[in-house]
């Protein structure tokens, strides 16, 4: 049998880079696009190629590079993204489309572009990488929610499309996690602020929150590849993947309770923010 073929987004860091490895490792041909293309994992069945999911002819070159090999494509991992955080009075229009192209546009249009060569082989994957936050929100992480929260039913109305072509679209949804993440958000949110703004304390709060998550879950990159891999190759895959047992109990309760969730995520911020 030939080598399986995966398409692996945001690999120079984290998920993307823990994942790369795990696919290379288990004998897959890995295409690992990223903009820092130096970062990427280097080694056997790696293909590293620059790649800016916001960018139609950086997605396009991505993806011909192996289609013009003639191979086919098992899967496309849908995992760059970031958190454009800040307060939604503040954030700049610049850096709304940004968070929307990268987290949420970028992965639709790629997977576009895969489709047709696996609908033609009448199999393969989509897999999106979410967020609990497709389900949970708090202060200052409005459009990043939004992204999650569009992927989550991007996919599911997807997986209704293509499951007549033998195709699957599902989502995972991290914790918080070892990696690049929280820094890049909570500078984010710095970055975002005006000058005097009201809500500069807030951002504090929001820091301890996205620390304290860390601390609670212990959860790394390579645990979560784990979970991709197991949603590129269980034979009936789910709808949703999850690390843990609390990520899950905890996307279901704010699903079940969205009142008393979000209400109670907000007095924590809101509580972290004042006992400096
Ligand atoms: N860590 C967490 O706690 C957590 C929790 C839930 C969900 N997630 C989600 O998990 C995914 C992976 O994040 P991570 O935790 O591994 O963070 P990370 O270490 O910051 O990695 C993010 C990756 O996305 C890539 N990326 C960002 N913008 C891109 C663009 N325009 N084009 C191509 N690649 C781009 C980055 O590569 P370049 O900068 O080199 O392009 C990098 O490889 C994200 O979608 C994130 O939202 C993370």
């Amino acid at each position: 049998m030939s080598k399986r073929v995966v398409f692996i987004t945001g690999a120079s860091s984290g998920m993307g880079y823990a994942a790369t490895k795990l696919f290379a490792g288990h004998g897959w041909k890995v295409y690992a696009g990223a903009r820092r293309v130096e970062k990427i994992p280097t080694g056997a069945g790696i293909h590293p190629m620059r790649l800016d999911v916001t960018d139609a002819d950086s997605r396009e070159q991505f993806v011909e590079a192996s289609l013009a090999d003639g191979l086919r494509v098992d899967v496309l991992l849908n995992n760059a993204g970031y958190g454009e955080f800040g307060p939604l009075e503040e954030v700049g229009v610049d850096k709304v489309h940004k968070q929307l192209d990268t987290n949420l546009v970028g992965a639709s249009e790629l997977t576009k572009l895969v489709l047709p060569q696996m609908r033609q082989q009448g199999t393969g994957r989509i897999i999106n990488n979410s967020s609990i936050g497709g389900d949970i929100y708090s202060p200052l992480g409005g459009w990043y929610y939004v992204t999650k929260r569009g992927l989550n039913v991007w996919s599911d109305v997807l997986d209704t499309e293509i499951r007549q072509f033998g195709l699957r679209s599902v989502i995972i949804e991290p914790g918080g996690t070892q990696s690049a993440w929280t820094d890049i958000a909570v500078d984010n949110a710095l970055h975002n602020l005006t000058p005097n703004s009201p809500y500069t304390a807030l951002v504090e709060g929001t820091r301890k929150l996205l620390n304290g998550m860390l601390t609670n879950s212990e959860a790394t990159s390579e645990d979560l590849a784990k979970v991709f891999y197991r949603a590129a190759t269980d034979r009936h895959p789910k709808r949703r993947y999850y690390f843990s047992l609390t990520d899950r109990m905890v996307s279901r309760f704010a699903r079940n309770h969205p009142g008393v969730f979000h209400e109670g995520i907000s007095l924590i911020v809101h509580r972290l923010t004042r006992n400096k």
